[in-house]
This record gives C-alpha cells, sequence and structure tokens, in this order.
C-alpha cells in the first residue's frame, strides 16, 4: 500500500537492501533519496542525464560520458555541478558502495529548486546533482545478443535538439512502450523524410548490401552516441569500412546485418524488423565481431571502481 503522508512516501520498486543514492553531496538510502517538488528537473525536465555502463567493476568509457555531459550542460548554459575530478570521485564511491560489478551508473543534473517560473533565473539556483547506481540483468543481456532483438518503427515525434541529453525524455517512453507492447525490444524512430534516425535509448546500424558499416550522420536529430564513437573507432582499426549516412527501414530489411548500440548493452543485434526478418533472422558475424572488439578497447581503458 502506498503511504501518501507528505515526504514518507516509498519508493515502490525494487530496491535491494543497501543501495544508495548520491543527492547533493550526501550518500542517502536509495528508498529515502528526494528532491524537492519545485525542482526544475521535476517541473520543466530542465536538466541533462547520463548512463554510464560498468562492465567487470569499470566503468565503461567514463571520459567521453563526461565530455559528452559537459557539452550538454554548455547547450542549455548550466554549469557543471562539481569539477569533473570530484564527479569522477562520486561515480567511484557510488559504484563501491551499491557494490556494483555489472550494471550502469545514472546521473542527473537539473537547473535546482526555485520558484516556479519558465524563464530561467538570471542568479540560477544551486544545480541539483543526483546519481544512482544498479546492477543490471547481464544474463538477459548475454541472451539477446545470443537471440537477437525485434525492432519496430515508429515516428519520430521528438523536438529538434536530440543531441541534448535531456531528460524530456516522453516521446521515447511512448515509442517504447509502443515497441514492448508489440513484443519488440526497442522502436526505430523515423523522420519525416522516411529515414531512421536512431532508436528510442540506442544508436541504430545495419551492414548494407556492400558490407559497409552504415549509421546515421550526426546532426541535431540523433544523439551522438559514446558506444558509437567508441564503436566506429575500434571498426576503423580493424578495416571495417564504415559509411555516417541515413537509411529507410525497406534498406534495412534488405541489409546483411542490423544492430543497436547503448552504455548498458554494447552492440546487440537485430533480427526483425517491423515483424520481417533481416537476412537469414540469426545474429550476424559484424556485429558479434565489433562487440568483441569494443569489449577489448573499453576495459583496456576503462576506469576501475570498487576496489576494496
Ligand atoms: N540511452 N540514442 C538515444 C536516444 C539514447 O537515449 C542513447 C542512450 C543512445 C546511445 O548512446 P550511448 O552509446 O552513449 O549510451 C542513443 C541511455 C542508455 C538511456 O537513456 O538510458
Amino acid at each position: 500500500m502506498p503511504d501518501s503522508r507528505p515526504g514518507q512516501q516509498r519508493w515502490s520498486g525494487r530496491s535491494p537492501v543497501g543501495r544508495i543514492a548520491y543527492v547533493n553531496g550526501r550518500y542517502l538510502r536509495h528508498d529515502l533519496a528526494r528532491v524537492h517538488v519545485e525542482d526544475r528537473g521535476l517541473q520543466f525536465a530542465d536538466a541533462i542525464y547520463e548512463v554510464f555502463g560498468v562492465f567487470g567493476g569499470q566503468i565503461f568509457d567514463e571520459e567521453e560520458h563526461l565530455d559528452r555531459l559537459e557539452r550538454s550542460l554548455k547547450e542549455i548554459s548550466l554549469a557543471m555541478p562539481m569539477s569533473r575530478a570530484a564527479l569522477k570521485l562520486v561515480l567511484r564511491e557510488l559504484a563501491r558502495r551499491n557494490r556494483v560489478r555489472e550494471g550502469l551508473i545514472y546521473l542527473q543534473a537539473t537547473r535546482g529548486t526555485v520558484r516556479r517560473d519558465h524563464a530561467i533565473p538570471d542568479a540560477g539556483p544551486r544545480a541539483t546533482l543526483i546519481l544512482t547506481a544498479r546492477a543490471a540483468d547481464a544474463a538477459g543481456v548475454e541472451q539477446r545478443r545470443a537471440a537477437g532483438i525485434s525492432v519496430v518503427t515508429r515516428p519520430d515525434e521528438r523536438w529538434a535538439r536530440c543531441d541534448i541529453k535531456s531528460t524530456g525524455l516522453l516521446p521515447n517512453v511512448l515509442a517504447k512502450t509502443a515497441a514492448r507492447g508489440q513484443g519488440a525490444y526497442e522502436a526505430w524512430l523515423i523522420d519525416k523524410e522516411g529515414m531512421v534516425t536512431e532508436g528510442s535509448s540506442t544508436t541504430a546500424w545495419i551492414v548494407d548490401r556492400e558490407g559497409h558499416l552504415v549509421t546515421r550522420d550526426l546532426d541535431r536529430a540523433v544523439l551522438p552516441g559514446v558506444t558509437r564513437r567508441v564503436l566506429a573507432e575500434v571498426a576503423e582499426g580493424a578495416q571495417i569500412g564504415i559509411v555516417e549516412r541515413r537509411f529507410t527501414p525497406s534498406e534495412a530489411m534488405e541489409a546483411r546485418e542490423a544492430f543497436i548500440t547503448a552504455a548498458t548493452i554494447g552492440a546487440l543485434p537485430v533480427v526483425r524488423l517491423d515483424g520481417r526478418p533481416i537476412a537469414d533472422g540469426k545474429p550476424g558475424p559484424v556485429a558479434r565481431r565489433l562487440q568483441e572488439l569494443y569489449e577489448h578497447a573499453a576495459a583496456l581503458k576503462a576506469g576501475t571502481p570498487g576496489q576494496h
């Protein structure tokens, strides 16, 4: 039964004993961690977020995620809530306190708590910084990697600055939910020209008929995926040609392979699109090879949390 007394509302999800969240300088019990009702993140989605993958106890692509965080914050004129060095310490401490070895760290910075008014206040309130960490269902991800996933297409109904990692994710939430309702894992979003932009929370890729690795060029219509960037680097290192261009769902259906990437999953093969099999309907060799190369490269340069 939810408890409706003010300040007493309890977390209703799975919250293993001992989970700890970070809120504005304090490490708190996850089920008791909260922000103010007037927080601009809550009122306006006036906030930026990042998701760091943790694999084998290491934070993958940490510098790249911090670079993107800084860029997103700059785009909405919000200062870094703390120095990069201090933030790295918090990331490690949170992973350690939550004993996360396979999982993710979620970070959100909002413009803080102030009387509700759309315009950004001149003397901004102190930013709100929250971080949580949780273990992933690593076995579930590996099972999906082996079997491949289904994707359905949905219209891209998001705003015109999808290059900013904003918490305003309602269109993404609705698209993902529609996909799940159709038994698919992800939705590929289609722009007004009929081209795939990206997944609701992942980057979209194909291996085209010529064997080129294809993903959309970066503009304001897509998030510059960190996994996308690192994967492109390792692909080049392995002489796998990569072309940044747009593609349609029909081209994807005729492709040799398709896959998605994100920090929490690496590369996951797509074997069905809108109910039709891609190629022979099985995960392909390029996605598998890229995943191996990615894991290797990321582990080499990873930060190491949780050494205790
Ligand atoms: N999603 N595109 C969108 C719209 C995303 O939300 C994400 C990440 C990506 C992949 O980016 P990266 O490789 O940096 O994880 C692409 C995160 C995981 C999320 O929202 O939970």
